[in-house]
């Protein structure tokens, strides 16, 4: 039985880090998790559309988390011009993440039709930026498409882009489905998925009724999850880490209308460890999680990335905290609130036992 890994800081390529208050207290809770490469979602109010307010923003989150190494991305908008994703090519932005409208969190400005960005992404697959997709459909429930199918609904839209745009570097974010999985495995290597620490352990009955596992897209049918299960087990290269980390205070999960967003931020590590384990797969980890998605999106030291080394050790009894309060300062931390992570006062029975910061 292993019960010590020592494997590389890993990379998160799909996560959240907020504004003001919220991302004080997360962004250092990416080295905490393992992490040192983080991809960053601009679904902030309002959204980063422009190369200027994502490199202020890296600068930010870069002065909360030092050694961690921040890869950006810009909200795909009517303001994202041919000549914004030159520039942001040339200043190192790595991607552009698109919201189909009113899906999830902060996508009030996400696009209705995606051949009027033809020509954009046809400058991004020539300046090798990435197109990051939130694949859902809205609910349309004149035409039977609600939750549970929203993704497999998308799916035909993800072929078509692959087939206009080949050699434009796609990532089917937070892929839940069993029909995504297939598709994206058929697609050429331009064609990848992010998979969450979450989805790989929650079906629809873990999150109907349990507003602190209610994420978009939501978790799916037991088959679904197989599916996930199977192709992260099989070490297959294009499926590979992706949070999607998305914390929200405590009162708006728990309210009549709850927010999306499961946060694993702080144990990314432990949690994957406790999963792999049960998969039956702790062999594959590392690569899911340290380089597999490195290589998809061909990060070098260029980006200022450098390899450390985190230890992972199985123990009696590692339990979650029950919550973080969203205040740094103590003086206003009963004000604020705080974020219940994933598993909250659960055993996951592994720790990290030395990390890289
Ligand atoms: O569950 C989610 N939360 N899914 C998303 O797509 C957005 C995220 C958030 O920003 O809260
Ligand atoms: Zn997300």
């Amino acid at each position: 039985m292993t019960t010590s890994l020592t494997i590389p800081s890993a990379c998160d390529f799909h996560l959240h880090l907020r504004q003001g208050d919220m991302m004080r207290m997360v962004t250092p809770k990416v080295a905490e998790g393992g992490v040192s490469l983080a991809y960053i979602m601009p679904n902030l109010q309002p959204p980063i559309k422009t190369t200027d307010e994502a490199l202020a923003y890296k600068k930010e989150l870069q002065a909360l988390a030092p050694n961690v190494t921040f890869l950006m991305t810009l909200y795909l908008s009517p303001e994202l011009t041919v000549e914004e994703v030159r520039k942001a090519s040339k200043a190192g932005i790595r991607g552009v993440k698109s919201y189909p409208r009113g899906v999830t969190t902060n996508s009030e400005s996400g696009i209705e039709s995606y051949e009027v960005y033809y020509p954009v992404f046809k400058a991004m697959e020539e300046e090798g930026l990435v197109l990051n997709l939130h694949g859902e459909i809205p609910s349309d429930h004149n035409n039977n498409v609600c939750v549970m199918n929203a993704e497999e609904k998308f799916l035909p839209e993800l072929e078509k882009l692959h087939k206009a745009f080949p050699n434009l570097k796609i990532v089917l974010e937070h892929a839940t489905s069993q029909a995504a999985v297939e598709m994206v495995k058929r697609l050429g290597d331009t064609v990848a998925c992010s998979i969450t620490v979450h989805h790989l352990q929650l079906i629809v009955d873990d999150w109907a009724g349990q507003a602190h596992h209610f994420c978009k897209p939501v978790a799916k049918y037991p088959n679904d999850r197989n599916a996930l299960r199977e192709v992260v087990a099989s070490g297959h290269p294009r499926f590979f880490l992706g949070t999607d980390s998305a914390p929200h205070p405590s009162h708006a999960k728990e309210s009549a209308h709850a927010h999306a967003g499961v946060f694993t931020t702080p144990l990314v590590l432990p949690y994957l460890a406790k999963i792999f384990e049960e998969i039956g797969c702790l062999d594959k980890l590392e690569n899911f999680a340290c380089h597999f998605g490195k290589q998809f999106y061909q990060v070098t030291q260029k980006d200022g990335f450098e390899t450390a080394t985190v230890t992972l050790v199985k123990e009696d009894n590692v339990v979650v905290p029950q919550q973080y309060a969203i205040a740094t300062d103590p003086s206003t931390q009963g004000d604020l609130g705080a974020v219940v992570p994933f598993l909250a006062s659960k055993n996951i029975g592994w720790k990290i036992a030395k990390n890289f910061c």
